[in-house]
Protein backbone atom coordinates (compact mmCIF):
# COMPACT_ATOMS: atom_id res chain seq x y z
CA UNK A 1 0.00 0.00 0.00
CA UNK A 2 1.37 3.38 -1.09
CA UNK A 3 1.20 6.04 1.65
CA UNK A 4 -0.77 8.49 -0.25
CA UNK A 5 -0.35 11.42 2.50
CA UNK A 6 3.45 10.79 2.29
CA UNK A 7 3.46 10.78 -1.37
CA UNK A 8 1.48 14.08 -2.09
CA UNK A 9 3.44 16.03 0.76
CA UNK A 10 6.59 14.70 -0.94
CA UNK A 11 4.75 16.35 -4.05
CA UNK A 12 4.94 19.85 -4.25
CA UNK A 13 3.06 20.61 -7.73
CA UNK A 14 -0.26 18.45 -6.08
CA UNK A 15 -1.04 22.05 -4.64
CA UNK A 16 -1.40 23.84 -8.41
CA UNK A 17 -2.91 21.20 -10.63
CA UNK A 18 -4.68 18.03 -11.20
CA UNK A 19 -1.31 16.62 -12.71
CA UNK A 20 -2.81 14.03 -15.50
CA UNK A 21 -0.13 14.10 -18.00
CA UNK A 22 2.27 11.90 -16.71
CA UNK A 23 2.94 10.14 -19.74
CA UNK A 24 4.43 13.41 -20.97
CA UNK A 25 6.10 15.18 -18.21
CA UNK A 26 5.49 13.47 -14.00
CA UNK A 27 5.55 16.25 -10.98
CA UNK A 28 8.78 15.28 -9.41
CA UNK A 29 8.77 14.95 -5.36
CA UNK A 30 11.10 17.34 -3.71
CA UNK A 31 13.85 15.23 -2.69
CA UNK A 32 14.47 15.07 -6.77
CA UNK A 33 13.97 18.84 -7.17
CA UNK A 34 16.26 19.40 -4.34
CA UNK A 35 19.19 16.73 -5.43
CA UNK A 36 19.23 18.90 -8.80
CA UNK A 37 18.84 22.44 -7.44
CA UNK A 38 21.62 21.40 -4.44
CA UNK A 39 24.20 20.13 -7.21
CA UNK A 40 23.27 23.46 -9.62
CA UNK A 41 24.09 25.47 -6.63
CA UNK A 42 27.26 23.96 -5.85
CA UNK A 43 28.48 24.00 -9.67
CA UNK A 44 27.82 28.06 -9.13
CA UNK A 45 29.66 27.66 -5.78
CA UNK A 46 32.91 25.98 -6.66
CA UNK A 47 32.91 25.61 -10.61
CA UNK A 48 31.30 22.47 -12.22
CA UNK A 49 34.65 20.45 -12.79
CA UNK A 50 35.13 20.79 -9.46
CA UNK A 51 31.27 20.14 -7.91
CA UNK A 52 31.33 17.01 -10.71
CA UNK A 53 34.59 15.72 -8.75
CA UNK A 54 33.49 16.38 -5.21
CA UNK A 55 30.36 14.64 -5.91
CA UNK A 56 31.03 11.54 -8.05
CA UNK A 57 29.62 9.19 -5.56
CA UNK A 58 26.54 10.78 -6.02
CA UNK A 59 26.49 10.93 -9.94
CA UNK A 60 28.15 7.30 -10.38
CA UNK A 61 25.04 6.13 -7.60
CA UNK A 62 23.08 6.58 -10.71
CA UNK A 63 24.08 3.62 -12.23
CA UNK A 64 23.51 1.33 -9.48
CA UNK A 65 20.14 2.09 -9.23
CA UNK A 66 19.41 1.87 -12.21
CA UNK A 67 21.02 -1.50 -12.79
CA UNK A 68 19.08 -2.05 -9.54
CA UNK A 69 15.81 -1.23 -11.20
CA UNK A 70 16.59 -3.45 -14.45
CA UNK A 71 18.43 -5.95 -12.45
CA UNK A 72 21.55 -5.39 -14.59
CA UNK A 73 24.78 -4.90 -14.21
CA UNK A 74 26.08 -1.11 -13.47
CA UNK A 75 28.65 -1.63 -16.65
CA UNK A 76 25.60 -2.69 -19.19
CA UNK A 77 24.10 0.85 -18.05
CA UNK A 78 24.50 4.72 -20.06
CA UNK A 79 23.17 7.22 -18.79
CA UNK A 80 22.19 9.64 -22.06
CA UNK A 81 20.22 12.82 -21.93
CA UNK A 82 16.86 10.98 -23.88
CA UNK A 83 15.52 7.78 -24.17
CA UNK A 84 15.56 9.20 -27.81
CA UNK A 85 19.16 9.22 -28.36
CA UNK A 86 19.25 6.47 -26.00
CA UNK A 87 17.62 4.00 -28.45
CA UNK A 88 19.30 5.37 -31.57
CA UNK A 89 23.01 4.91 -29.98
CA UNK A 90 21.92 1.12 -29.77
CA UNK A 91 19.71 0.93 -33.02
CA UNK A 92 22.49 2.79 -35.32
CA UNK A 93 25.28 0.45 -34.12
CA UNK A 94 23.64 -2.74 -36.20
CA UNK A 95 25.64 -3.36 -39.53
CA UNK A 96 22.14 -3.80 -41.59
CA UNK A 97 22.47 -4.72 -45.20
CA UNK A 98 20.46 -5.17 -48.16
CA UNK A 99 17.97 -8.34 -47.56
CA UNK A 100 17.73 -7.63 -43.71
CA UNK A 101 15.10 -7.52 -42.11
CA UNK A 102 14.05 -5.57 -39.04
CA UNK A 103 10.44 -6.50 -37.12
CA UNK A 104 8.66 -3.91 -35.27
CA UNK A 105 4.89 -3.67 -34.03
CA UNK A 106 1.98 -1.34 -34.28
CA UNK A 107 2.92 0.35 -30.97
CA UNK A 108 6.36 2.09 -32.67
CA UNK A 109 7.19 5.33 -31.42
CA UNK A 110 7.49 8.08 -34.43
CA UNK A 111 11.38 8.96 -33.68
CA UNK A 112 11.95 5.00 -33.80
CA UNK A 113 9.83 4.55 -37.01
CA UNK A 114 12.20 7.05 -38.55
CA UNK A 115 15.61 5.85 -37.64
CA UNK A 116 14.14 2.78 -39.25
CA UNK A 117 12.75 3.69 -42.13
CA UNK A 118 16.25 6.17 -42.56
CA UNK A 119 18.32 3.29 -41.84
CA UNK A 120 16.42 0.43 -44.12
CA UNK A 121 16.50 3.31 -46.75
CA UNK A 122 20.38 3.74 -46.67
CA UNK A 123 20.89 0.11 -46.63
CA UNK A 124 18.66 -1.97 -48.32
CA UNK A 125 17.48 -3.72 -45.34
CA UNK A 126 13.27 -3.45 -44.57
CA UNK A 127 10.94 -3.11 -42.12
CA UNK A 128 8.29 -5.35 -41.44
CA UNK A 129 5.39 -4.92 -39.28
CA UNK A 130 3.99 -7.63 -37.29
CA UNK A 131 0.32 -7.75 -37.00
CA UNK A 132 -2.10 -7.32 -33.31
CA UNK A 133 -3.97 -9.66 -32.36
CA UNK A 134 -7.49 -9.55 -31.71
CA UNK A 135 -7.19 -7.70 -28.08
CA UNK A 136 -4.64 -4.53 -29.86
CA UNK A 137 -1.47 -5.94 -28.97
CA UNK A 138 1.44 -7.17 -31.01
CA UNK A 139 0.73 -10.85 -32.24
CA UNK A 140 3.27 -13.15 -30.58
CA UNK A 141 2.72 -16.08 -32.20
CA UNK A 142 2.65 -14.00 -35.50
CA UNK A 143 6.05 -12.46 -34.69
CA UNK A 144 7.20 -15.80 -34.48
CA UNK A 145 6.08 -17.55 -37.79
CA UNK A 146 7.69 -13.93 -39.22
CA UNK A 147 11.55 -14.73 -37.42
CA UNK A 148 13.74 -16.24 -39.42
CA UNK A 149 17.55 -15.88 -40.52
CA UNK A 150 17.26 -12.04 -42.20
CA UNK A 151 15.76 -11.11 -39.11
CA UNK A 152 19.04 -9.21 -37.48
CA UNK A 153 16.67 -7.02 -34.64
CA UNK A 154 13.03 -6.95 -33.45
CA UNK A 155 11.92 -3.60 -32.27
CA UNK A 156 9.39 -3.65 -29.53
CA UNK A 157 7.42 -0.62 -27.97
CA UNK A 158 6.49 -1.90 -24.42
CA UNK A 159 3.92 1.04 -23.73
CA UNK A 160 3.28 3.45 -26.31
CA UNK A 161 3.02 7.18 -26.47
CA UNK A 162 -0.19 6.71 -27.59
CA UNK A 163 -2.63 4.62 -25.44
CA UNK A 164 -2.62 2.64 -22.35
CA UNK A 165 -1.78 -0.85 -23.91
CA UNK A 166 1.25 -2.90 -22.59
CA UNK A 167 2.50 -5.15 -24.97
CA UNK A 168 3.17 -8.64 -23.61
CA UNK A 169 7.10 -7.78 -23.65
CA UNK A 170 8.46 -11.01 -21.65
CA UNK A 171 6.32 -13.48 -24.59
CA UNK A 172 8.20 -11.09 -27.45
CA UNK A 173 11.37 -12.07 -25.49
CA UNK A 174 11.00 -15.55 -25.01
CA UNK A 175 10.46 -15.89 -29.11
CA UNK A 176 13.08 -13.62 -29.66
CA UNK A 177 15.88 -15.78 -27.51
CA UNK A 178 14.85 -18.79 -28.71
CA UNK A 179 15.84 -17.68 -32.75
CA UNK A 180 18.84 -15.92 -31.21
CA UNK A 181 17.16 -12.24 -32.51
CA UNK A 182 18.30 -9.07 -30.91
CA UNK A 183 15.24 -7.64 -28.78
CA UNK A 184 15.58 -3.83 -28.12
CA UNK A 185 13.03 -2.28 -26.31
CA UNK A 186 11.62 0.94 -25.73
CA UNK A 187 10.81 1.30 -22.27
CA UNK A 188 10.19 4.75 -22.07
CA UNK A 189 6.75 4.83 -20.93
CA UNK A 190 6.98 1.36 -18.53
CA UNK A 191 9.92 2.46 -16.82
CA UNK A 192 8.54 3.46 -13.49
CA UNK A 193 5.05 2.29 -14.02
CA UNK A 194 5.88 -1.37 -14.13
CA UNK A 195 8.38 -3.63 -12.93
CA UNK A 196 11.30 -4.14 -15.64
CA UNK A 197 13.16 -7.57 -15.53
CA UNK A 198 15.88 -7.55 -18.31
CA UNK A 199 15.96 -11.11 -17.90
CA UNK A 200 12.49 -11.53 -17.11
CA UNK A 201 11.26 -9.69 -20.33
CA UNK A 202 14.24 -11.03 -22.60
CA UNK A 203 15.57 -8.00 -23.80
CA UNK A 204 18.94 -7.40 -24.90
CA UNK A 205 18.77 -3.51 -25.10
CA UNK A 206 16.37 -1.45 -23.51
CA UNK A 207 15.73 2.29 -23.59
CA UNK A 208 14.60 4.52 -20.81
CA UNK A 209 13.88 8.30 -19.86
CA UNK A 210 13.86 10.53 -16.73
CA UNK A 211 10.94 12.74 -16.67
CA UNK A 212 8.14 10.65 -17.25
CA UNK A 213 6.84 7.94 -14.79
CA UNK A 214 10.13 7.83 -12.73
CA UNK A 215 9.31 11.27 -12.33
CA UNK A 216 13.04 12.42 -12.67
CA UNK A 217 14.37 15.83 -14.49
CA UNK A 218 14.05 16.59 -18.00
CA UNK A 219 16.93 16.39 -20.16
CA UNK A 220 18.11 12.74 -18.77
CA UNK A 221 17.14 9.04 -20.30
CA UNK A 222 19.23 5.60 -20.20
CA UNK A 223 20.30 2.67 -21.99
CA UNK A 224 20.80 -0.66 -20.92
CA UNK A 225 22.90 -3.10 -23.57
CA UNK A 226 23.59 -6.73 -22.20
CA UNK A 227 27.06 -7.64 -21.48
CA UNK A 228 27.79 -9.92 -24.26
CA UNK A 229 26.18 -7.50 -26.70
CA UNK A 230 28.14 -4.39 -25.80
CA UNK A 231 31.64 -4.95 -27.57
CA UNK A 232 29.71 -6.06 -30.83
CA UNK A 233 28.34 -2.53 -30.82
CA UNK A 234 29.93 0.24 -32.37
CA UNK A 235 28.51 3.42 -31.37
CA UNK A 236 27.33 5.24 -34.33
CA UNK A 237 29.19 8.28 -32.93
CA UNK A 238 32.10 8.33 -30.66
CA UNK A 239 33.85 11.24 -28.52
CA UNK A 240 36.86 11.21 -25.85
CA UNK A 241 34.46 9.66 -23.06
CA UNK A 242 33.28 6.85 -25.24
CA UNK A 243 36.85 5.95 -26.42
CA UNK A 244 40.52 6.59 -25.35
CA UNK A 245 43.05 8.59 -28.56
CA UNK A 246 46.03 6.51 -28.90
CA UNK A 247 50.00 8.08 -29.48
CA UNK A 248 49.94 6.35 -32.87
CA UNK A 249 46.47 8.48 -34.08
CA UNK A 250 44.37 5.49 -33.31
CA UNK A 251 41.24 4.77 -30.75
CA UNK A 252 40.20 2.12 -28.35
CA UNK A 253 36.46 2.24 -27.52
CA UNK A 254 35.86 1.56 -23.71
CA UNK A 255 34.35 -2.26 -23.65
CA UNK A 256 31.04 -0.90 -20.75
CA UNK A 257 28.14 0.52 -21.68
CA UNK A 258 29.21 3.80 -20.96
CA UNK A 259 31.07 3.74 -25.11
CA UNK A 260 27.12 4.78 -25.55
CA UNK A 261 27.52 7.79 -23.80
CA UNK A 262 29.43 11.82 -24.48
CA UNK A 263 31.57 13.68 -22.61
CA UNK A 264 29.79 16.75 -21.41
CA UNK A 265 26.42 15.91 -19.90
CA UNK A 266 23.93 17.10 -17.14
CA UNK A 267 25.63 16.24 -13.50
CA UNK A 268 22.57 17.80 -11.87
CA UNK A 269 19.90 15.65 -13.78
CA UNK A 270 21.59 12.56 -13.47
CA UNK A 271 21.99 12.82 -10.25
CA UNK A 272 18.36 13.97 -10.05
CA UNK A 273 17.74 10.54 -11.81
CA UNK A 274 19.56 8.40 -9.88
CA UNK A 275 17.09 9.95 -6.67
CA UNK A 276 14.07 9.43 -8.38
CA UNK A 277 14.77 6.24 -9.43
CA UNK A 278 15.44 5.38 -5.60
CA UNK A 279 12.62 7.05 -4.78
CA UNK A 280 10.38 4.94 -7.15
CA UNK A 281 12.01 1.81 -5.79
CA UNK A 282 11.89 2.43 -1.94
CA UNK A 283 7.85 2.86 -2.42
CA UNK A 284 8.17 -0.21 -4.59
CA UNK A 285 7.22 -0.65 -8.12
CA UNK A 286 4.72 -3.20 -8.10
CA UNK A 287 2.48 -1.25 -5.31
CA UNK A 288 3.34 1.68 -8.15
CA UNK A 289 1.86 -0.37 -10.64
CA UNK A 290 -1.13 -1.89 -8.42
CA UNK A 291 -2.14 1.57 -7.68
CA UNK A 292 -1.87 3.22 -11.29
CA UNK A 293 -4.06 0.14 -12.95
CA UNK A 294 -6.65 1.18 -10.30
CA UNK A 295 -6.67 4.98 -10.87
CA UNK A 296 -6.78 4.32 -14.83
CA UNK A 297 -9.40 1.71 -14.29
CA UNK A 298 -11.61 4.31 -11.99
CA UNK A 299 -11.02 7.07 -14.62
CA UNK A 300 -11.61 4.83 -17.75
CA UNK A 301 -14.91 3.78 -16.39
CA UNK A 302 -15.90 7.49 -15.13
CA UNK A 303 -15.37 8.82 -18.20
CA UNK A 304 -17.49 5.36 -20.22
CA UNK A 305 -20.48 6.91 -18.68
CA UNK A 306 -19.77 10.25 -20.26
CA UNK A 307 -22.31 10.66 -23.45
CA UNK A 308 -20.22 11.68 -26.06
CA UNK A 309 -16.78 10.53 -24.89
CA UNK A 310 -15.11 7.73 -26.69
CA UNK A 311 -12.41 5.74 -25.28
CA UNK A 312 -9.30 4.81 -27.70
CA UNK A 313 -7.50 2.27 -25.50
CA UNK A 314 -7.21 -1.45 -26.48
CA UNK A 315 -5.17 -4.46 -25.20
CA UNK A 316 -5.35 -7.40 -22.71
CA UNK A 317 -3.41 -5.68 -20.39
CA UNK A 318 -3.61 -1.43 -19.72
CA UNK A 319 -1.44 0.64 -17.75
CA UNK A 320 -1.47 4.45 -17.16
CA UNK A 321 -2.91 6.24 -19.79
CA UNK A 322 -6.50 6.79 -20.68
CA UNK A 323 -6.96 8.16 -24.75
CA UNK A 324 -10.65 9.57 -25.35
CA UNK A 325 -12.09 11.82 -27.75
CA UNK A 326 -15.20 14.28 -27.60
CA UNK A 327 -17.49 14.45 -29.85
CA UNK A 328 -17.66 17.77 -31.80
CA UNK A 329 -15.04 19.20 -29.44
CA UNK A 330 -11.31 19.03 -31.28
CA UNK A 331 -8.24 17.40 -28.56
CA UNK A 332 -6.55 20.57 -28.28
CA UNK A 333 -10.14 22.30 -27.48
CA UNK A 334 -10.40 19.51 -24.49
CA UNK A 335 -6.82 20.13 -23.12
CA UNK A 336 -6.82 23.81 -23.17
CA UNK A 337 -10.28 23.74 -21.45
CA UNK A 338 -8.99 21.28 -18.86
CA UNK A 339 -6.20 23.66 -18.31
CA UNK A 340 -8.16 26.57 -17.72
CA UNK A 341 -9.64 24.44 -14.88
CA UNK A 342 -6.04 23.40 -13.24
CA UNK A 343 -6.28 20.11 -14.90
CA UNK A 344 -3.54 19.02 -17.00
CA UNK A 345 -3.27 16.03 -20.15
CA UNK A 346 -1.91 16.45 -23.46
CA UNK A 347 -3.10 15.75 -26.93
CA UNK A 348 -1.76 13.11 -29.40
CA UNK A 349 -2.15 13.05 -33.23
CA UNK A 350 -1.54 10.54 -35.74
CA UNK A 351 1.86 11.82 -36.96
CA UNK A 352 2.54 10.45 -33.35
CA UNK A 353 1.41 7.08 -34.18
CA UNK A 354 0.90 6.29 -37.64
CA UNK A 355 0.80 2.27 -37.29
CA UNK A 356 -2.09 2.47 -34.84
CA UNK A 357 -4.09 5.77 -35.28
CA UNK A 358 -3.80 5.54 -39.17
CA UNK A 359 -5.96 1.94 -39.89
CA UNK A 360 -8.20 2.81 -36.63
CA UNK A 361 -9.08 6.32 -38.77
CA UNK A 362 -7.87 8.12 -35.39
CA UNK A 363 -6.79 11.49 -36.35
CA UNK A 364 -5.96 12.52 -32.93
CA UNK A 365 -7.13 12.47 -29.21
CA UNK A 366 -6.75 13.32 -25.64
CA UNK A 367 -3.94 11.55 -23.90
CA UNK A 368 -4.68 11.10 -20.06
CA UNK A 369 -2.54 9.51 -17.74
CA UNK A 370 -2.36 8.91 -14.02
CA UNK A 371 0.18 8.14 -11.40
CA UNK A 372 0.76 6.71 -7.94
CA UNK A 373 0.57 10.25 -6.59
CA UNK A 374 -2.49 11.44 -8.04
CA UNK A 375 -5.99 10.83 -6.21
CA UNK A 376 -9.27 11.04 -6.64
CA UNK A 377 -9.89 14.87 -6.65
CA UNK A 378 -7.58 15.11 -9.36
CA UNK A 379 -9.89 11.96 -11.53
CA UNK A 380 -13.30 14.42 -10.07
CA UNK A 381 -11.77 17.51 -12.07
CA UNK A 382 -11.00 15.68 -15.17
CA UNK A 383 -13.96 14.15 -14.95
CA UNK A 384 -16.36 17.19 -14.15
CA UNK A 385 -14.06 19.04 -16.76
CA UNK A 386 -15.19 16.74 -19.46
CA UNK A 387 -18.83 16.94 -18.31
CA UNK A 388 -18.50 20.67 -18.86
CA UNK A 389 -16.91 20.36 -22.22
CA UNK A 390 -19.62 17.96 -23.37
CA UNK A 391 -22.46 19.85 -22.06
CA UNK A 392 -20.89 23.26 -23.65
CA UNK A 393 -20.18 21.49 -27.04
CA UNK A 394 -22.53 22.53 -30.33
CA UNK A 395 -24.52 20.36 -31.70
CA UNK A 396 -23.61 17.88 -34.33
C1 LIG B 1 7.11 5.09 -26.32
C2 LIG B 1 8.08 6.23 -26.33
N1 LIG B 1 9.33 6.04 -26.78
C3 LIG B 1 10.24 7.01 -26.81
C4 LIG B 1 9.93 8.27 -26.40
C5 LIG B 1 10.97 9.35 -26.48
O1 LIG B 1 11.43 9.71 -25.23
P1 LIG B 1 12.34 11.00 -25.08
O2 LIG B 1 11.44 12.17 -25.35
O3 LIG B 1 12.88 10.94 -23.69
O4 LIG B 1 13.42 10.91 -26.12
C6 LIG B 1 8.63 8.56 -25.94
C7 LIG B 1 8.27 9.92 -25.52
O5 LIG B 1 7.14 10.28 -25.40
C8 LIG B 1 7.69 7.50 -25.89
O6 LIG B 1 6.46 7.71 -25.45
Amino acid sequence: MIDLQRVRADTPGVAFVAHLNNAGSSLPPRQVHDAVVDHLQREAEIGGYEAARERRDRWEHTYDALARLLNAGRDEIAVIENATRAWDMAFYAFPFAPGDRILTGRAEYASNWIALKQVTDRTGARIDVVPDDEHGQIDVAALASMLDDDVKLVSLVHVPTQSGLVNPAAEVGRVTREAGVPLLLDACQSAGQLPLDVDELGCDILSGTGRKFLRGPRGTGFLYVRRGLIEKLEPPLLDMRAADWQPDGTYTIRSDARRFENWETYYAGKIGLGVAVDYALEIGIDSIRARIVELAEKLRAALREIDGVTLLDRGAVLAATVTFTVDGVSPDEVQQRLEQRGVNVSTMDASSAQLDYGPRGIAEAVRSSVHYYNDDSDLDRLVEGVKEITWTRSPA
